[in-house]
């Protein structure tokens, strides 16, 4: 058990920014990581079918022999992690639980702000959180649909995330919120801390930005050493990467994004059935 792989998945490449924490935080273990790329945005989508690709793909995990699974999709933990949770017998790690706290340790004011897809924020799983851990915190959120598609076309093209239109887009979502006054925002999308400088712009340099990745990370590393399920062998880690979609382009974006060449992405659309 303890030598076999960590899962970990999202619809597309945003889960690549808690897949990069993972690795920072246990260098040691191997990685098996899923984008679902041929069916990105999760977003728009009714939560129920999301849950669907969910189960979908920690069937697949599963298969690989994991040993655990992080689900590096806000709007697919919003959607299904309690579910996933109680169906399958392997441990199953949200993004949102994590981003929370991270946001009540942070937070003096207790005015805290979430950005997120239209899925995770109409699902309101990041107020229930965040109040979980402190009933008087306020949550002030907005659904940003745009930034996840100036992330995707960002790192294609390899634009400057600066630009004065993706600038204005990220401003007009975050405005409102701003009024509130709030002293912290939760990146509530794996996508958005690849936006982490221009959100600063957009927010001055007074409010605290949490993203659940490097939260994600910690847990990863305490739930396994608490079970005693360390990688124990010394061989360097091979990570394997998996995209239901263009693997090329999976591969350059990817690369890009870890600074470092990723060698090879396997195609696998999953089960036939489930994909719409
Ligand atoms: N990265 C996903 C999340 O954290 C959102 C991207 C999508 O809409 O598929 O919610």
């Amino acid at each position: 058990m303890k030598n076999r792989p960590i899962g970990i998945f999202d619809s597309g490449v945003g889960g690549l920014t808690v897949f990069s924490q993972i690795e920072k935080e246990l260098p040691n273990e191997n990685i098996i990581y899923f984008g679902d790329t041929l069916r990105v945005p999760y977003g728009p989508r009714p939560l129920e079918e999301v849950r669907s690709f969910v189960f979908n793909i920690i069937e697949f995990l599963k298969g690989q022999k994991v040993k655990l699974i992080v689900v590096a999709c806000n709007t697919g933990t919003a959607a299904a992690l309690t579910e996933a949770q109680q169906m399958f017998d392997i441990p199953i790690v949200g993004v949102i639980e994590p981003g929370a706290r991270g946001a009540v340790m942070a937070t003096k004011n207790r005015k805290v702000g979430v950005i997120g897809t239209k899925g995770t924020i109409n699902s309101r799983a990041y107020s229930h959180a965040v109040r979980a851990f402190d009933a008087g915190v306020t949550v002030y959120s907005a659904s940003c649909p745009k930034l996840v598609e100036i992330v995707e076309k960002g790192l294609v093209s390899n634009a400057n995330f600066y630009n004065t239109s993706s600038y204005t887009v990220a401003k007009g979502y975050l405005t409102p919120i701003l009024r509130a006054h709030i002293d912290t925002l939760i990146l509530g999308c794996t996508h958005y801390p690849l936006l982490k400088g221009m959100l600063t712009k957009v927010c001055g340099n007074n409010i605290e930005i949490i993203s659940s990745a490097e939260e994600t990370a910690v847990e990863v590393r305490m739930i396994l050493e608490r079970k005693g399920q360390l990688r124990t062998d010394k061989s360097l880690p091979k990570p394997r990467f998996v995209s239901s979609g263009d693997t090329q382009a999976f591969k350059l974006i990817g690369s890009r994004f870890l600074g470092r060449e990723i060698n090879g992405v396997e195609k696998n659309i999953l089960d036939q059935e489930m994909v719409t």
